[in-house]
């Protein structure tokens, strides 16, 4: 296999495949479930294929317009427009209508800090509170169309600050709290942000982030930002630039209590969330407003065949796709109930996500495989001590689940009584692509499913033939409304990206996958330089900018090798300049380092340093043998190596530090 080629079917990066090819159970959901499901057949699936515009079209007419579109989709392939001339407010489809239409006083978000603080926000309640922070955002001249960035623990003013961007038409930019600094200066500055909101500080197994102490370095960087607003979390130390930086709950005392919501475009820009590509630069993806709430109002409705009496949680962080489509727009669009909780599934003790559902009586729980893998690993003990029997559906994002916890979570999380979806999809899509709809569709452990109705995904080859069964490249050969519409800042490399492998109507997903007889898909892992860490995607060429700025370092090559619980681990090899000063503790120097570029979830679990890396006579550095050598396993072909001795060497010196 040369480097770049989609895995096959014995071969994976993470070299799990061989678990999933023996994967043979086909397990039914319960009578009772499929009984009681919105989706009961698959004439959904035919509907959307034989018309799928029509299709579309009638999940928009679930949300709520100032005008109605004049057309549902114009393709110029790649560039699509969903919806129109129709004219929405994310917001007002979040919040005002459900005020509006008898849900006033239902819970809207119920939230839970890490230190056990709680509040719960009724639509009503989140109504008063957006509107008064979209009249704080006008009233520091934020208008439709500029940019903010949001950097917050997961509390509640989170979504709230989301929703007032949303409501004024200005365009939310949400940074991960885990991402350092620099990273949330690298964003301000790409996306011109004229204002950041952020908190103090949040919990995180018992210590405190201080948020806001970080972005002060962050500020000192973005002279595009005029405002901070701050929220007060705790009673964090913390500095104050007068006529810069103002309090949340001060100036939210003086704001009106209503602001009408801007009546926005349906292609106008909602958000862009920044992720990791195969550059050492991350992309801001851009997300517009019809389309993008139609496709999370839809998959969340069917994915999750959510009800009015449905207590959702979806446990990403809201710094995620994940959270901004499945904790805020999805959700909220369907007048449901969400949970939210702060801090981590560990503090104070190893059952907190259990109490949590036994306390708030969730009835529908969405998380990541490695979270999964953790759970199993900690022991049924912790399950076991709580009530679970509130919940009646599972679901699992992220990254590929090995069928063994998958039958875990089955089992001890679910109790054989709840169907899981395995939801696969991407920050790109901004919905849910492939999975099972919970009614209808049988589970096979480690295998996604079938693309949701309207989508339509294929198996491709590197030339483009279409593999009707197998392994290749998993395209999607249909527009998709929630599709990202562009790279913020940069048309040329959303095109190159995204729709130059085959022709500009096909969407390249860097995901390798196979498709049986059955028309399930299963996914293989990233084709590309990127790395999937406990769900969260990280490029190696970001880590390897990062370690070869530091001083010492002369070249970095980083490789992603398997992780029990993580799933991938970053391993980085590092050779250092002739003039390096070496230190007994230059590896944890050089993870610090890393991790204070990026972020914490950048930081290499080994660094291994090395004379040389091994690189083929044109001088790249092959990468699937340092992938064989942080896997322990026997290296595949070697015969393109400049000079196998340099492998041989990297695989001893591995091994003794593995012993070490
Ligand atoms: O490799 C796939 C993996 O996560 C990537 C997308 O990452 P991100 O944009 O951060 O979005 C994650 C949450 C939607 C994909 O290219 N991935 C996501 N879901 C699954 C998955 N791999 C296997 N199975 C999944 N269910």
């Amino acid at each position: 296999m040369k480097e770049g080629d989609p895995p096959k079917s014995d071969e994976t990066d993470e070299g799990r495949l061989s678990e999933l090819l023996v994967e043979d159970r086909v397990i039914e959901p319960s009578e009772e479930f499929k009984k009681g499901a919105i989706v009961t057949d698959d004439q959904p699936y035919q509907r959307a294929a034989a018309d799928p515009e029509a299709y579309w079209a009638e999940w928009a007419k679930q949300l709520d317009w100032y005008k109605p579109w004049d057309k549902v989709l114009e393709w110029n392939p790649p560039d699509a427009k969903w919806f129109v001339g129709g004219q929405l407010n994310a917001c007002y489809n979040c919040v005002d209508r459900h005020v509006k239409n008898g849900l006033r006083n239902k819970a809207a978000i119920i939230w839970e800090g890490e230190p056990g603080d709680r509040r719960t926000l009724t639509y009503w309640d989140l109504y008063r509170e957006v509107n008064r922070f979209a009249n704080v955002l006008k009233a520091h001249g934020i208008e439709r169309g500029d940019r903010v960035a949001i950097y917050m623990p997961m509390i509640p003013e989170l979504p709230i600050a989301m929703l007032a961007c949303a409501r004024i038409g200005a365009i939310h930019c949400v940074v991960f709290g885990g991402f350092s600094a620099q990273a949330l200066a690298e964003r301000i500055n790409d996306s011109q942000a004229k204002a950041l909101i952020t908190a103090d500080g949040g919990y995180r197994r018992g210590t405190i982030i201080p948020l806001k102490h970080d972005a002060d370095y962050a500020i000192a960087e973005t002279p595009s930002i005029e405002h901070v607003f701050i929220v007060e979390r705790g009673d964090f130390p913390l500095r104050i630039k007068e006529g810069r930086d103002h309090w949340w709950h001060r100036v939210m005392q003086d704001a009106e209590s209503y602001c009408e919501p801007a009546a926005m475009d349906s292609e106008d820009m909602l958000y862009t969330l920044y992720t990791s590509g195969t550059t050492g630069q991350p992309k801001g993806i851009v997300h517009t407003t019809g389309g993008y709430m139609t496709g999370v109002l839809a998959t969340t409705k069917w994915v999750f065949d959510l009800r009015e009496t449905d207590v959702f949680w979806c446990t990403a962080d809201i710094g995620w796709v994940t959270g901004h489509s499945y904790v805020v727009y999805g959700p909220l669009a369907a007048g449901a109930t969400i949970v939210m909780y702060e801090g981590s599934p560990d503090w104070p003790e190893r059952d907190r996500f259990w109490q949590i559902v036994e306390d708030f009586g969730v009835t529908v729980f969405y998380t990541a495989p490695t979270a999964i893998r953790a759970f199993m690993k900690w022991g049924k003990e912790y399950p076991n001590r709580r009530d679970l029997s509130s919940l009646r559906l599972l679901g699992t994002v992220g990254e590929p689940i090995n069928p063994e916890a998958w039958m875990w979570y089955y089992e001890t999380i679910g109790q054989q009584r709840c169907p899981i979806v395995d939801t696969w999809w991407q920050t790109e899509t901004g919905m849910i692509m492939i999975t099972t709809l919970p009614g209808i569709g049988k589970m096979r452990p480690g295998s996604a499913g079938l693309p949701f109705p309207g989508v339509e995904t294929a198996i491709l080859t590197d030339d483009g033939e279409v593999l009707e069964t197998g392994a290749g490249y998993l395209a999607i050969t249909r527009p998709w409304p929630a599709m990202l519409r562009g790279i913020y800042g940069d048309p040329e490399r959303y095109v190159e990206q995204y729709w130059s492998k085959w022709d500009k109507a096909t969407y390249f997903t860097s995901d390798g996958a196979k498709r049986d007889a059955d028309g399930y898909f299963t996914l293989l892992g990233r084709v590309d330089d990127v790395l999937n860490v406990a769900g969260h995607r990280i490029g190696t060429m970001e880590i390897e900018s990062a370690l070869v700025d530091h001083q010492s370092v002369a070249e970095a090559a980083v490789v992603g090798c398997s992780d029990e619980i993580k799933g991938t681990a970053i391993v980085a090899f590092v050779t250092l300049k002739l003039d390096a000063k070496l230190s007994v503790d230059l590896e944890a120097v050089l993870k610090e380092h890393v991790a204070r570029k990026i972020g914490a979830i950048a930081r290499p679990q080994r660094i291994i340093f090395s004379g040389d890396l091994p690189k083929t006579r044109s001088g790249k550095i092959m990468r699937r043998l340092l992938r064989d050598i942080g896997d322990g396993r026997i290296l595949g072909d070697t015969t393109t190596l400049a000079d196998t001795s340099v492998v041989e060497a990297l695989q001893r010196q591995y091994e003794e530090s593995e012993e070490a």
